[in-house]
């Protein structure tokens, strides 16, 4: 399959997420950028790193399985909803499957299936622990946490600070150490998206208005 198709069966599927519950598209791209420069800080190889770039996008595919109005409610889930909540992970399998994705994409299938484990063997679906988890489920489980908890995903969102802070104590915990530490190397030098903006636009940079004079089409 060439780059472009591949590329466009994953943006694909992310409008059917994005459809069923709006607001995953700009998850799954956050997360994307955050777990890539962390697996790069890592020193994930090339491949491993496309790997960490289309695990991360399409992480939350299986909430396809899961009705809209669970996932569209805001605040606290019951217990019932939250046992319909985990099913996401393993219906990553037949959701790609279903959708007609192509086979390297239904082989990041053991990788999405891990994004909530816990690296002390407390997460789910498999209760995995430690190294057991796959490398680019462990990077795209910091970044899943961060941007849900500092965009308030379910929750109302916390202070950049505050969340830095949580994602400090999760570590060793939730969270394999080595993949927070890069994930504070990283997390300061990525623009937070999620900020609306503030104030008028900024004037347009001199070197770009020389460009745009230049054009024909300008006048
Ligand atoms: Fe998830």
């Amino acid at each position: 399959m060439s780059q472009w198709a591949h590329k466009a069966a994953i943006f694909a599927a992310l409008d059917r997420l994005e459809e069923h519950c709006p607001g995953q598209r700009g998850h799954a791209e956050r997360v994307s950028v955050y777990a890539v420069a962390t697996a790069e800080r890592l020193a994930f190889s090339l491949d491993d790193l496309a790997t960490v770039r289309d695990a991360a996008l399409l992480h939350d595919l299986g909430k396809l399985a899961i009705e809209s109005e669970l996932l569209n409610g805001r605040g606290t889930l019951d217990r019932e909803g939250l046992l319909m909540m985990k099913v996401h992970c393993d219906a990553f399998a037949w959701i790609a499957d279903s959708l007609g994705l192509p086979s390297e994409i239904l082989a990041l299938g053991p990788i999405v299936v891990a994004h909530h484990e816990r690296w002390d063997g407390t997460g789910y679906p498999m209760q995995l622990a430690g190294e057991a988890i796959p490398p680019a489920a462990r990077v795209i489980s910091v970044a899943e946490v961060f941007d849900a908890m500092v965009t308030g995903s379910w929750k109302p969102p916390m202070p950049e600070e505050e969340t830095l802070a949580a994602i400090r104590e999760l570590s060793g915990h939730a969270f394999e150490p080595a993949a927070v530490e890069a994930f504070f190397r990283v997390q300061p030098l990525i623009q937070p998206v999620a900020e609306p903006l503030a104030g008028p636009p900024r004037s347009m940079p001199r070197a770009a208005r020389r460009w745009r004079a230049s054009r024909p089409d300008s006048r």
